[in-house]
Parts: structure tokens; C-alpha cells; sequence
């Protein structure tokens, strides 16, 4: 029999319609339209303005979506991977919310959380449950509503998320298609550069923390960005390697949305052309789980059976990672 590979077959994403603008964010914190285009290559972000949506909220919208472009019975379906730095709830699994209210009644669901490396490492899990033989559709989604933890007097972290949500669909594969590699990678003692202090065990809710500004996210943005440009440059070189691809045989880079110099200089390791790296921060900006399900929603039409595409992400933990996988149909 031949080997099972984990093969992506349908794409949806949600984002919801308000746009925060550069020229809005001038309004709001010291900073400027060129500064943050400069320096990021964000031009807007897209913002769940509703208090009473969570996350759940845009995960469901694009499950949905992938829903009604496959014709796909929820039924089928026999996992749901949410990847989220932002869960409705600190307990009860948005996974398991979101699969209910998408009508997955065959399925069990849990969250990852890997921060922005969630949809990586999730393709990566996802595999896992596919290559098994056991389960035959697993759908990962990567959610995330960064707008609730962002505090919108920083001008170092509010000019950089933006929410979002990416779903894909994962079965088997025996024509060689699919996930193919993987090479992922973390380091504990990033944590210092990127996080978010209270709210969690070590430093539970008190009115302190909130009044100290504990619960929104923390960057050492320059650290941070030293780390994701060499670390995520050298995983995409080494999955080449390793697969002896050359920049003439990939045919797409995929890589996190988080800055668009740090994403040129992950393509110019790889020797790759600009063609053939997908990029939509200018509209979305930083979406953490998102990203990289948005860009293959984006660039769906362009993707052709059989085309070579090199996953990479950076994200807080510090987590990082490269996968190669083999595109698997025409749209
Ligand atoms: O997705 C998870 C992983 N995250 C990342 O990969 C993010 C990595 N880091 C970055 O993308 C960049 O570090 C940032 C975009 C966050 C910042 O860019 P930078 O080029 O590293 O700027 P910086 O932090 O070194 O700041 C340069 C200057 C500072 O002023 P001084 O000290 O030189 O006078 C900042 O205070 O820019 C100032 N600055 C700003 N100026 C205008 C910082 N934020 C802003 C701002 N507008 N929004």
C-alpha cells in the first residue's frame, strides 16, 4: 500500500470588516503612516469591533466558509485543531465550542497554543492524526482576536495585530501529495521578548495587574526580530536542503505574516524571487494564528496540483519552524 500523506484540500478564512488604518492609528499613539510602512509593510488591520465576540466568532466563520466551498458535511469531519493565543476562555476549549456550533458532531477538538507558530505547528499535528490511517478529515483552524489583548496606547505592539481567522482542510493522501517535511524548533528563554505577564498561574488576576497594564501583550520588538529573521531563514535554507529543492523548484514561500522585512529576508536566503512570496500584511497586519491560512485563501487561485511550498513561522516562546508540503489540487 502506498504511504498516507496529509494532504490540504480546501481553504477558508473570515476576517470581520473594519479596517484600523496607519492614518487612524496616527490619531491614536505617536507614530506615523511611513514609520509603520517602513518598518513593517502594514498598511491596515482588520478589527473585531463586537465586545460580545470572542474568538470562537471568527473561527466559526471560517470553518463556515471552508464548509460551503467544499460542500462538506460537518459530520465527516473527525478532529477540529484550533490554534489560538486568544481562546474565548482561559477554560473550556474554544476548539470544542467552535466544533459544536459548526455542526462537527463526529469530531473531538482541542486548542494548540504556540503562539505565532500555532498554525505551523497544528499543520504539523494535523499530519500526525492524518498519517495514522485512523482519521480521515481533520480541520485545523487558526483564529485569533488580537484586538482583545492589545493595548492601544502602545505604539510598539497596537500598530502590529490585527484579527483574523484561516481554516484548511486536512485528509489523506497517496499520490505523494501533502505535508512532506518538517523541521520545527522552540527556545524557552525567549519568553522574556514577547508575552503577556498576568492572567495565568504565575501571576493571577488582581486589580494590580490590571491596573499596571499586565494583561496586554509585552515586545522587545528588536530582540524579537533578531531571532525571527535569522531563525526563521535558517529552517526555510535547512527544509531545502534537506529536500534538495532549489529557489527554481519552489514555487511558493508561505511564511508568517509579523514583518515584511523579516519575510524578504527569509526569501533572499532561499534565493527566491518576489513572485513567489505570498504577502498580505499590508492588509491584515500581524494576525498570529492566522496568517498563514489567510495567505493560502489569498493566493488559492494561483496554486497549482503538485506545486513545491515552503512553509515558515517565528513566534513568541520562542517557537519557530519550517514544513514543506506538496500542493494537492487546482482550484
Ligand atoms: O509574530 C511574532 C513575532 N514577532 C515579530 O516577529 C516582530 C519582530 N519585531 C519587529 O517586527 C520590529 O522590531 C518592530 C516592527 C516591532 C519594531 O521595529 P524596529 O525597527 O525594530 O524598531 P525599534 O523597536 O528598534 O524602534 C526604533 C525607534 C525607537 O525610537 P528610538 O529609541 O530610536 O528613538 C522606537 O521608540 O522607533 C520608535 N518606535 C516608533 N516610532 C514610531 C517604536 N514604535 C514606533 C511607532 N511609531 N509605532
Amino acid at each position: 500500500m502506498s504511504k498516507i500523506t496529509a494532504a490540504i484540500t480546501a481553504v477558508g478564512a473570515y476576517v470581520p470588516d473594519f479596517r484600523l488604518t496607519n492614518k487612524v492609528l496616527e490619531t491614536m499613539v505617536d507614530t506615523t503612516d511611513e514609520w509603520i510602512t517602513t518598518r513593517t509593510g502594514i498598511k491596515e488591520r482588520r478589527i473585531l469591533k463586537d465586545p460580545d465576540k470572542g474568538t470562537s466568532f471568527l473561527a466559526i466563520k471560517a470553518a463556515e466558509d471552508l464548509i460551503a466551498k467544499r460542500n462538506l458535511d460537518p459530520k465527516e469531519i473527525d478532529l477540529v485543531l484550533l490554534g489560538t493565543a486568544t481562546p474565548d476562555m482561559p477554560v473550556a476549549s474554544t476548539a470544542v465550542y467552535v466544533a459544536t456550533k459548526i455542526g462537527a458532531t463526529n469530531a473531538f477538538a482541542f486548542d494548540l497554543q504556540a503562539a505565532c507558530s500555532n498554525f505551523l505547528f497544528g499543520m504539523s499535528t494535523a499530519a500526525r492524526f492524518i498519517e495514522s490511517g485512523k482519521y480521515k478529515k481533520v480541520l485545523l483552524i487558526g483564529a485569533d482576536k488580537m484586538s482583545s489583548i492589545i493595548d492601544y496606547t502602545d505604539r510598539t505592539t497596537c500598530i502590529i495585530f490585527g484579527d483574523g481567522a484561516g481554516a484548511v482542510l486536512f485528509e489523506p493522501n497517496t499520490e505523494g501529495l501533502g505535508l512532506l517535511d518538517e523541521y520545527l524548533r522552540v527556545d524557552g528563554s525567549g519568553r522574556e521578548f514577547l508575552k503577556i505577564d498576568a492572567g495565568g498561574s504565575l501571576m493571577p488576576p488582581t486589580e494590580e495587574t490590571v491596573k499596571e497594564k499586565k494583561h496586554f501583550v509585552f515586545q522587545d520588538g528588536k530582540s524579537v526580530f533578531k531571532f525571527a529573521v535569522s531563525n526563521m531563514a535558517d529552517v526555510a535554507a535547512r527544509i531545502m536542503d534537506r529536500n534538495n529543492l532549489t529557489h527554481d523548484d519552489v514555487n511558493w514561500l508561505v511564511a508568517h505574516q509579523a514583518n515584511k522585512r523579516i519575510i524578504d529576508a527569509t526569501a533572499k536566503r532561499m534565493e527566491l524571487e518576489e513572485s513567489k512570496v505570498m504577502m498580505n500584511i499590508e492588509k491584515y497586519g500581524n494576525t498570529t494564528s492566522a496568517t498563514l491560512p489567510l495567505l493560502l485563501h489569498d493566493y488559492e487561485a494561483q496554486l497549482k496540483k503538485g506545486d513545491d511550498l515552503v512553509f515558515a513561522a517565528f513566534g513568541g516562546g520562542f517557537t519557530w519552524g519550517a514544513i514543506y508540503l506538496k500542493w494537492a489540487y487546482n482550484s
